[in-house]
């Protein structure tokens, strides 16, 4: 199905990624996995009246969307190659397939975008393949099916962006090394580097984050780096568990100029013993003489701090009741370009609590990625706009788990749009009951803060702003050539 912008709409799937789930991850686990796009799609050349096997059926399911965190060495707590090793799993596998949990997508599939760059999960032919190896007793088959073994680059080598680009990053940027004294409390080292060999402006294309070292992957919590250049800084983006990058649009970038300088905004977490932690940073820039079109300040902050009251039996209780905001009426009123600023979180025991931050685009913008932000009593976010001509659109619901901190990069055809006066809403719902699995406890009154104990309330937008009318209408045009050159090409493929 399309809607009116051309997005396709993805099949509905029984459970979301969130319901279900128990275990927290340690988020200083990096994540590491192929864009789906340039991995070898599994071959499912199977009948309905057989029953899958793991040679010819699982095997190369669980290479092309398990093994790039399920392998000897890497982030996942067991390996998941050879059957002797997924064998004992079975059952767990098939629960955490089918419920959604894994591969790591927490977003609802229900509504709202579908096509995303990085987009891991399974489809449902693939989740419904290994149901039914697990219901007819998880058979071998037979071992001439196997595929090849998957080669993984070895760490040092291991830019997952290379394979998108065909070759290694143009420019790498690495932290000094800061030592983790083992068994300390969290640090937030302020960590500079000069960006090496910038004769003249570059432009950056995309930017991969990642651990230099399976060591600095130990004691790495999340990092947001930002360049800084011409007295200001700029975000670069973000690194943790779900999230391994950026790739701009096509025609998009951001400016590195000579003498600039990154900035890591590591936060570090020590474990039992001292570690040497480096951050690296791999830039793919455009070509020397090409300047893309357009310039992006990489994610921008939208927050979702404005009360829209709380519920449950809090809903009742004196001074609580559903209109008392938090500060309410100033959020949505930022007079600069960026998105409604903090106001306050105030989260009472016992109860759930919407947040939301609304915004009235005063330029038109294109959004190329999305990313939650929310601590553990975050349940789900909604980005929603509702457009000067009166049409109202969810553009993605997120799962909240803390867990998993997965920047969701839109396919260039579905990039939203958005035109001078649109109306861009976020939506936070916090659970700060018994219900939520990940509650550390709901006798507490939570706050805003750093701590992951307290809460935060906001999306990261990627977006481009831009400037002149013209060249968002432009943009419009082209989008609608695009779209009518797929839908012919489907009609085609369907004769
Ligand atoms: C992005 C990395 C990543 C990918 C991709 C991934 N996993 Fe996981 N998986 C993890 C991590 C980390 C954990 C441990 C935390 C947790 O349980 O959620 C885990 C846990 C699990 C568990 C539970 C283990 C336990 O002890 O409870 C199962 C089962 C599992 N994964 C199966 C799969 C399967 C099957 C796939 C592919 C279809 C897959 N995973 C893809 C990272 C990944």
């Amino acid at each position: 199905m399309m809607d009116n912008q051309g997005r396709s709409r993805g099949s509905p799937r029984k459970t979301s990624a969130f319901e279900g789930c128990s275990v927290v991850i340690h988020a200083s686990l990096m994540v590491g996995f192929a864009l789906t796009t340039l991995s070898p799609q599994p071959l499912r050349a199977q009948r309905a009246d057989q029953s899958p096997t793991f040679a010819r059926d699982v095997a190369p399911i669980l290479q092309a969307s398990c093994q790039g965190c399920h392998r000897e060495g890497s982030i996942a707590p067991m390996s998941l190659v050879t059957y002797e090793e997924v064998r004992p799993w079975a059952p767990m596998i098939r629960e955490r397939v089918v419920s959604g949990e894994m591969p790591p997508w927490p977003l609802d599939k229900t509504i709202g975008i579908q096509e995303f760059k990085n987009d891991v999960s399974l489809d449902d032919d693939e989740v419904e393949t290994i149901a039914r190896w697990v219901d007819s007793g998880a058979p071998m088959g037979n071992p001439d099916d196997l595929p090849p073994p998957v080669e993984w680059a070895s760490f040092e080598n291991d830019w997952q962006y290379e394979k998108h680009f065909g070759r290694p990053p143009d420019i790498v940027v690495a932290s000094p090394a800061y030592t983790v004294p083992g068994n300390e409390l969290d640090h937030w080292p302020n960590l500079e580097t000069e960006v090496p060999g910038l004769a003249e402006s570059r432009w950056i294309r995309a930017v991969e984050i990642r651990p230099a070292d399976p060591d600095t992957r130990y004691v790495f919590h999340h990092a947001n780096p930002s360049i800084i250049q011409d007295g200001g800084s700029v975000a670069v983006g973000h690194s943790a568990a779900g999230t391994v990058g950026y790739i701009f649009p096509n025609d998009t970038g951001q400016a590195l100029k000579p003498g600039a300088r990154v900035r890591f905004g590591m936060h570090l977490f020590p474990i039992e013993r001292d570690v040497d932690a480096v951050l690296q940073l791999g830039f793919w820039l455009y070509p020397e003489v090409e300047v893309p079109d357009f310039e992006t300040p990489g994610e921008v902050i939208h927050e979702a701090s404005q009360s829209t009251g709380f519920g449950h039996e809090m809903d009742s209780a004196p001074g609580f009741g559903p209109d008392r905001g938090s500060g309410g009426g100033r959020g949505g009123t930022s007079s600069d370009s960026q998105f409604p600023r903090q106001v306050d979180l105030l989260i009472p025991p016992h109860s759930t609590a919407t947040y939301r931050g609304v915004y009235v685009m005063d330029r038109p913008a294109r959004i190329h990625s999305v990313r939650g932000h929310m601590h553990l009593r975050g349940r789900y976010q909604v980005i929603e706009a509702i457009y000067p001509d009166g049409r109202w659109e969810v553009i993605n619901k997120l799962d909240w788990h803390h867990g998993w901190q997965t920047a969701f990069l839109y396919e260039d055809h579905v990039m939203p749009l958005l035109p001078k006066g649109t109306v861009l809403m976020v939506t936070n719902v916090f659970d700060n009951t018994v219900n939520n699995p990940h509650n550390p406890d709901p006798n507490q009154w939570v706050v805003r803060g750093d701590r992951t104990v307290d809460e935060m309330s906001h999306a990261r937008i990627g977006i481009t702003y831009f400037d002149h009318e013209e060249d968002f209408e432009r943009l419009v045009r082209e989008r609608e050539r695009v779209l009518a050159e797929m839908e012919r090409e489907r009609l085609q493929a369907n004769r």
